[in-house]
């Protein structure tokens, strides 16, 4: 899988995504053989920059943050076809520099004029660059090229926006040419989900309201806001990764099997359980905010959310949401899916828990069983990739006691083979065309539909709640699952 001739645009070139994650990841991909010899990058951003400005950065940027070893001859063919547009969004001009890059590059570089143009910038900006790529001709692909639109999150703030965006972004754009971001998706354990329920037979016939007694998804996060207030206040956690990344890891542990891996199966899949989520009656029972306090972690006293530099010191923001979700199905009628993220807890992991019934009857002593816990299936999303199962074993000895053990499976042991970073296969998968990995927009439709009501109804009642930064969240979200006689796992 080797990208044909083509080049990619990058809107909002100077901003954090594009230099922690896009520019390494361009060169990464570069390094690993994967992009065409005459590939070509373009920076479009308001700096007063020349070419060999945007270049340094570039360079500066993969010194730093890309993961394979820097390679003088690589850089160099890469930054042959490097050309930086200066200008506004709503500069004409500028759009006009573009036009005319794109067609020097062509001849120069090769590209074939096929060129993806991604959009990392606010998303109140859609817009206005959409339609600047209409008019000055950018989007319609010269015979036999194509032209893509690659969008980052957020994709809106509620559905009636991320509807408007689509609509927008639909009339110049055809359908199979927008790809969102999703970097979940990009990430090689979210996709082994799929290769574990569907090229296994252990798994699936116990996957189901029959067995599985709850599931619990974790995002959790040891670091704070950083430098992203603008970004984050009024948004909060829930808008930034429930509605996206929770939700789609949702989606792949209970969507049904797809008739094959073609992206319209896929979709056809995900949008079928998506649509049957059901949120509670009463979100005031089933659901919690929450925002960090002042605390240390590793060691380091860390300001609460509303120290922070940039927020509002009357914010409602959360930066900890926790959910319950039901899935109305007959896989899944009365299995909830409990979704938890927050902003500095006790340590950065993702994971999918699939914890079971516990077994029928215990023809034991109650006290053999005391340490004995649910079944559990846990997939290790990051940063311990991995799978593990937990059991009940005999704990050695002369008398009969129970206790959980568990059975690993870790990335590091298992395969000798590296993973890319989730960046660099979700761009060249844009520059490939191949859209398995990318929501549609109806998916993302589909969870704003399920977030709206619970994020009016915090609007509404009250404050959020606060939790110690360091800890693993407010005891709000502790109580919530106690009151239906379950407890959220330390991972
Ligand atoms: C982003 C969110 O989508 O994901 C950030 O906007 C969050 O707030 C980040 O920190 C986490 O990504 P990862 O890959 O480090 O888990």
């Amino acid at each position: 899988r080797i990208a044909g001739p083509s080049g990619l645009v990058i809107f909002g070139v100077t901003g954090d995504l594009s230099r922690k994650k896009l520019m390494p990841a361009i060169y990464d991909l570069a390094n690993r053989g994967l992009l065409p010899p005459g590939f070509s990058l373009i920076g479009f951003a308001r700096r007063d920059w020349e070419d060999e400005d945007f270049a340094q950065v570039v360079h500066d940027s993969v010194k730093e943050h890309s993961r394979t070893p820097f390679r003088e001859e690589v850089w160099q063919q890469l930054a042959k076809g490097m050309r930086f547009i200066q200008g506004e969004f709503v500069d004409d001009a500028a759009f006009d520099r573009l036009r005319t890059t794109i067609q020097e590059l062509d001849k120069e570089q090769g590209t074939g004029g096929n060129f993806a143009f991604y959009l990392s910038v606010p998303p109140k900006f859609f817009p206005q660059v959409v339609q600047q790529l209409k008019d000055h001709g950018l989007a319609d692909p010269p015979k036999g090229s194509w032209r893509r639109a690659v969008i980052e999150k957020p994709f809106g703030h509620d559905l009636a926006s991320a509807q408007e965006l689509n609509k927008v972004v639909h009339e110049v754009f055809p359908r199979d040419e927008v790809f969102r971001i999703d970097h979940y998706l990009g990430k090689e354990t979210v996709q082994n989900i799929l290769a574990l329920r569907f090229a296994n037979s252990m798994f699936e016939p116990i996957w189901n309201r029959g067995y599985v007694d709850h599931v619990q998804i974790t995002m959790a996060e040891d670091i704070g806001i950083g430098g992203r207030a603008g970004y984050y206040d009024g948004i909060g956690a829930a808008r930034d990764v429930i509605q996206n990344h929770l939700l789609q890891l949702m989606a792949l542990t209970a969507m049904e099997e797809p008739a094959s891996f073609h992206p319209k199966a896929l979709v056809a899949e995900k949008l079928k359980v998506l649509s049957a989520v059901q949120i509670p009656k009463d979100l005031g029972r089933h659901t919690v905010r929450a925002q960090y306090a002042h605390g240390w972690q590793g060691g380091e006293e860390v300001p609460g959310y509303l120290e922070e530099e940039g927020i509002n010191p009357k914010s409602t923001t959360d930066t900890y949401a926790a959910i319950k979700l039901e899935i109305n199905n007959r896989r899944w009628a009365g299995v909830p899916f409990y979704l938890r993220t927050g902003k500095r807890l006790g340590r950065r992991v993702t994971e999918i828990a699939v914890v079971f019934q516990r077994a029928p009857y215990l023809p034991f002593d109650a006290s053999a069983t005391e340490e004995l816990g649910q079944n559990a299936l846990v997939i290790r999303v990051q940063p311990d990739e991995g799978v593990t199962v937990r059991f009940g074993s005999k704990v050695p000895g002369t008398s009969m006691e129970v206790r959980d053990v568990t059975m690993d499976f870790a990335y590091g042991e298992s395969f000798t083979e590296s993973s890319p970073e989730a960046y660099e296969r979700l761009i060249l998968d844009v520059l490939l065309g191949d859209a398995n990995l990318f929501p549609r927009h109806q998916e993302v439709e589909q969870s704003w539909r399920i977030l709206d009501p619970i994020e009016q109804y915090w609007d509404k009642h009250g404050k959020p709640a606060q939790y110690e930064a360091g800890t693993w969240g407010p005891e709000e979200a502790d109580e919530m699952l106690a009151r239906d006689g379950r407890s959220w796992r330390r991972p």
